[in-house]
């Protein structure tokens, strides 16, 4: 195991000294939120925006935030390098309380937890990967980024068993998002992406995107996306702080379009490196 140093509740720490009880409400009900934030030469990428929704995802589950904006970032940059490109994971928990019991606790610190991991370019990601569809089984509030994934692991497990890369999650005939990424889809000239809501996780990366193709004339719509219009768009993209935008080639074992990545894919993906650059 990489040996790397940790956050943990006011310590920097080799990662293999990094503990937490058994009593941690992260352990025993997936009791807390986290965020995701990537940094590119040592620069946290829309870390305003990320912080937001990580008062947001705190707001949702009734736990107050542990830290300032300027605290964070002070906690977080001794854990980054400007060598590589990665990413932020921080984590926080209702705590230890000293019994299980589903309310919650009265006076205990919150567990803050916090790493820095490579972006490892996946090869191939590029030349677009293969998706599935499956009905969302997952819960009512997927807008708040809850450590509480098992919904989400079953469905990313299915598409892997699949030969596949993501599952797009279906709700009442539309699509929703996949289960670790938000969808785009063009269709008709219009590039598509489903609205804001409880239903997905108000993704940064969509954000970014969204922007951008407004800057540049691109015509875009938060707007439901049904399934069978999705089924004849002419591209599809997921999209994630981790991988960026990936194209789906493939949906349910059916080329999109000539099954290889579009031209709106092409200019967007320029468009978002080089905001990437223009940010350092
Ligand atoms: C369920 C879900 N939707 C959307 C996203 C994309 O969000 P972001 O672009 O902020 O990484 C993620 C990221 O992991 C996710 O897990």
């Amino acid at each position: 195991m990489e040996n790397k140093t940790v956050y943990l509740n006011g310590q920097y720490l080799p990662l293999n000294e990094a503990k937490v009880s058994v009593l941690d409400r992260g352990f025993l009900f997936g009791d807390g939120v986290y965020e995701v934030i990537p940094s590119y030469s040592g620069h946290l990428f829309h870390f305003q925006e990320h912080l937001q929704r990580l008062e947001n995802s705190l707001a949702g589950i009734s736990l107050a935030n542990p830290h300032t904006r300027e605290q964070w970032l002070d906690i977080l940059t001794p854990l980054l390098d400007a060598n590589f490109d990665q990413y932020i994971y921080l984590q926080i928990t209702r705590g230890a309380a000293s019994k299980r019991d589903h309310a919650f606790p009265e006076n205990i610190p919150p567990t803050v937890f916090a790493m820095c991991s490579a972006i490892v370019p996946i090869a191939g990601l590029s030349n677009g990967v293969k998706a599935i569809s499956m009905d969302d089984t997952r819960w009512k509030f997927c807008n708040v980024k809850a450590i509480t994934l098992l919904g989400n692991i079953l469905h990313r497990q299915e598409a892997i068993d699949q030969g596949c890369a993501e599952a797009l999650l279906i709700k009442d005939g539309y699509v929703i998002e996949g289960a670790a990424s938000n969808v785009f889809a063009v269709i008709d000239g219009v590039l598509c992406t489903p609205p804001k809501g409880h239903d997905i996780l108000p993704g940064i990366t969509r954000d970014v995107i969204l922007d951008l193709a407004r800057k540049n004339n691109i015509p875009c719509s938060e707007d439901k996306i049904p399934f069978a219009a999705l089924q004849k768009a002419n591209e599809i993209w997921v999209t994630s702080s981790t991988r960026e935008i990936i194209p789906i080639v493939e949906l349910d074992a059916m080329p999109i379009s000539d099954g290889k990545p579009g031209p709106v894919w092409q200019a967007m993906n320029q468009l978002f490196q080089a905001h990437k650059q223009a940010l350092l």
